[in-house]
């Protein structure tokens, strides 16, 4: 087997499900030509990048993401850094050749995305962003039923990423902890950090945004930021909600927000079309609902998928016997199988940077229909 040799950057949140799905991949896509080898990870902190390394089973370790990109030795670097770091990372990367896998948002700005989009097309490097929900079977399987063409024409598409981590004023700005809360590093809030997987998610299934209208609202103004233990004003965005129209004529309604009380991490969504409806949330992962006009009348209703069957079911093949269901750290199985896939066959992986941009586009037009108050063209 062909090995592919991997740099990561960052080993936080993202760095360990990204680790875990190296490891895994080979074992459950025994048919891929490529396996990847972990061979290097950085961070700032030698103690705790040599624990991790270790930990992990990594080869070796730096402590300047910029010398994984001098070694010969990797081939894949894959960016689990903050959102401030994405571009200069990427670009260094395209500029020597590697492939890039970079988590989300791609970047802080759609001018940044653009930037790195040019950057890895004109390097001709394999790239992908970890929009990593697209890969939960049930999602995947709400997919192929819209194009399939079963839920006919769309008219609605209602989405929501409910958190509730920020309600107390205690928590800080900033730091290793509270990153997600510093514009600076972050870009903005929940907009790139949680309505840009239902923004890609929606995009995928249900195709462009044309215009849009939004709101944003940051509830708490200040905070102490973790760095510099002074009390500075919030520059991101605490909640947002947007409409909007779809390219298809079909209407959206957007919500996220980090002062949700009770959920954690509720994203959901609904599409109603002319002959049925689909309706997915991420606490239940495993299952999918549809409602299809065409059961017999006594008969009709939601119908519960529980999405684990081997013949039926998107990349369920893989796993354990029908029945038992699959979890959150699979999708980033399914998200490195299908890059490795596309390095074989040359073939774009999706989402890539380019795809990644008409995201961030449509959070650039929101933050900016929040503040002028108005309707704009993404
Ligand atoms: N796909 C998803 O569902 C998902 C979920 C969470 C986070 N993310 C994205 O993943 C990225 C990382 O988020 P996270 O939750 O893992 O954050 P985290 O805070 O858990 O980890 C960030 C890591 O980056 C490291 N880092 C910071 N500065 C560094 C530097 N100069 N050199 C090397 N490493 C450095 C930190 O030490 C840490 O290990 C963000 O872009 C975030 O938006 C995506």
């Amino acid at each position: 087997m062909p090995e592919l040799r991997l740099g990561l950057i960052g080993y936080g949140f993202m760095g360990r499900t990204h680790t875990n799905a190296y490891k895994k991949v080979a074992s459950f896509f025994p048919e891929l030509k490529y396996k990847p080898v972990l061979q290097a990870v950085s961070g700032r902190s030698e103690e705790k990048i040599k624990a991790f390394a270790e930990q992990w089973g990594y080869a070796s370790y730096e402590t300047d993401w910029r010398k994984l990109l001098e070694r010969d030795d990797i081939d894949i670097i894959d960016i689990c850094a903050p959102n401030n770091m994405h571009r200069e990372i990427a670009l260094a990367a395209a500029e020597k050749g590697k492939m890039i896998l970079c988590e989300k948002p791609l970047s802080m700005n759609t001018a940044e995305g653009e930037e790195m989009a040019a950057a890895v097309e004109k390097a001709g490097v394999p790239n992908g962003v970890s929009y990593n929900y697209r890969r939960i079977p049930a999602v995947t399987l709400a997919k192929q039923i819209i194009d399939s063409g079963k839920l006919g024409k769309i008219f609605h598409y209602r989405t929501n990423f409910l958190q509730d981590w920020c309600i107390s004023p205690n928590v800080p700005q900033g730091g290793d902890s509270a990153w997600r809360l510093d514009a600076k590093v972050a870009g903005s809030g929940v907009t790139g950090d949680l309505l840009a997987h239902c923004i890609d998610t929606a995009l995928w299934l249900n195709g462009s945004i044309t215009d849009l209208t939004a709101m944003t609202e940051t509830f708490i103004k200040e905070r102490k930021h973790a760095l510099t233990d002074k009390v500075e004003p919030v520059g991101v965005d605490d909640a947002c909600s947007m409409m909007c129209h779809f390219a298809n004529g079909s209407l959206g309604l957007f919500e996220s927000s980090r002062y949700a009380a009770g959920h954690k991490a509720l994203f959901t969504l609904e599409i109603n079309g002319e002959k049925g409806s689909l309706r997915w949330d991420l606490h239940d992962l495993h299952r999918l609902e549809y409602y299809t006009k065409t059961d017999e009348g006594a008969l009709r209703g939601w119908r519960s998928i529980h999405v684990t069957d081997h013949d039926d079911h998107p990349y369920m093949n893989r796993w354990w016997v029908p029945g038992l269901q699959i979890g959150y750290e699979h999708t980033f199985v399914h998200q490195v199988a299908d890059f490795l896939e596309s390095v074989e066959k040359g073939t774009a992986f999706s989402p890539n940077f380019r795809d990644a941009v008409e995201t961030q586009k449509v959070c650039d037009a929101l933050l900016k229909s929040a503040k002028a108050r108005s309707w704009e063209s993404v």
